[in-house]
């Protein structure tokens, strides 16, 4: 597939290459990110996916290849060019859990609280936030305890964009949640991208969230993508690694079992 030409490239994955001891988790990683899109990475477990975002985002260094963020390399950077970097990324984890002892406020604006922004000013960010989550202000004081798992699930969105990032990362976001809370989830993924022109990376196994968040998915195999296309494309295509992965079958091309 080709991107339109039009396309701003936002992140770029190139030739990426990172191995544990002998163990080689991605081989010949390349991928591209337009701008203000979502591109969902799918793959088997333990193919590597978080290992991808893990060296976007500087906490693993690729042992070849380079990755660039606005057409920059973000391999090695000195400690300050680190931090300005990750002023531009949000996160979203499965285990994102919320810090307990913290009300709701205060964890989505524990980024603004440690940059040293006055309490005040991070709690009325944080009350917008979480009102473009859809959650009122009276949940800025209750603690995560007092809240549904649902709503927590929101309350970690509303910290993954506390900062304004220009992209967010989200890892199984939506893995373990009951059928209805995945699916706000995925409306609000998209939601945050239309409103905020976010760009975002998404890691998951689930189709159909998958089918419903992305512009583009790819499909990691064996350290490489393998697959990558549109999400009208994707639901169509004949590529006998995307169908198998759509169907969930044990048996076609990919050895989930040969690793
Ligand atoms: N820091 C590390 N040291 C050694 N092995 C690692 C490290 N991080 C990940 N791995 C291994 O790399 C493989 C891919 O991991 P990961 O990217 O987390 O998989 P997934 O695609 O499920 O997100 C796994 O076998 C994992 O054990
Ligand atoms: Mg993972």
């Amino acid at each position: 597939m080709t991107l339109a030409k039009n396309e701003k490239i936002k992140v770029e994955f190139k030739n990426v290459a990172k191995q544990f001891g002998d163990r080689v988790i991605l081989k010949d990683f390349s991928l591209k990110v337009p701008e203000g899109k979502t591109v969902v990475v799918l793959g088997g477990s333990g193919t590597g996916k978080s290992v991808s975002i893990k060296c976007l985002l500087g906490l693993l260094t690729p042992d070849n290849g380079d990755i660039l963020v606005d057409g920059e390399s973000v391999i090695n950077l000195k400690e300050k060019q680190q931090y300005k970097l990750m002023e531009k990324f949000g996160m979203l984890f499965q285990f994102g859990a919320l810090f307990d002892s913290l009300t709701n406020w205060q964890n989505v604006a524990f980024a603004l609280l440690e940059q040293g922004i006055k309490p005040a000013e991070a709690k009325k960010t944080a009350i917008e936030k979480l009102a473009l989550v859809g959650l009122g202000p009276h949940v800025a004081d209750l603690m995560p305890a007092e809240i549904s798992g649902g709503m927590k699930k929101r309350v970690s969105l509303a910290r993954a964009i506390c900062t304004n990032p220009e992209i967010v990362l989200y890892d199984e976001p939506t893995t373990g949640l009951d059928p209805i809370t995945a699916d706000t989830i995925d409306r609000l993924i998209v939601e945050m991208r239309d409103k905020l022109n976010i760009t975002g990376i998404a890691i998951t196994h689930d189709m159909q969230s998958a089918f419903k968040i992305a512009d583009y998915i790819a499909l990691l195999y064996q350290g490489e993508i393998i697959y990558y296309d549109t999400v009208e494309n994707t639901k169509t295509t004949d590529n006998p690694y995307i169908k198998q992965f759509i169907n969930g079958e044990e048996n076609g091309p990919i050895d989930f079992f040969g690793k």
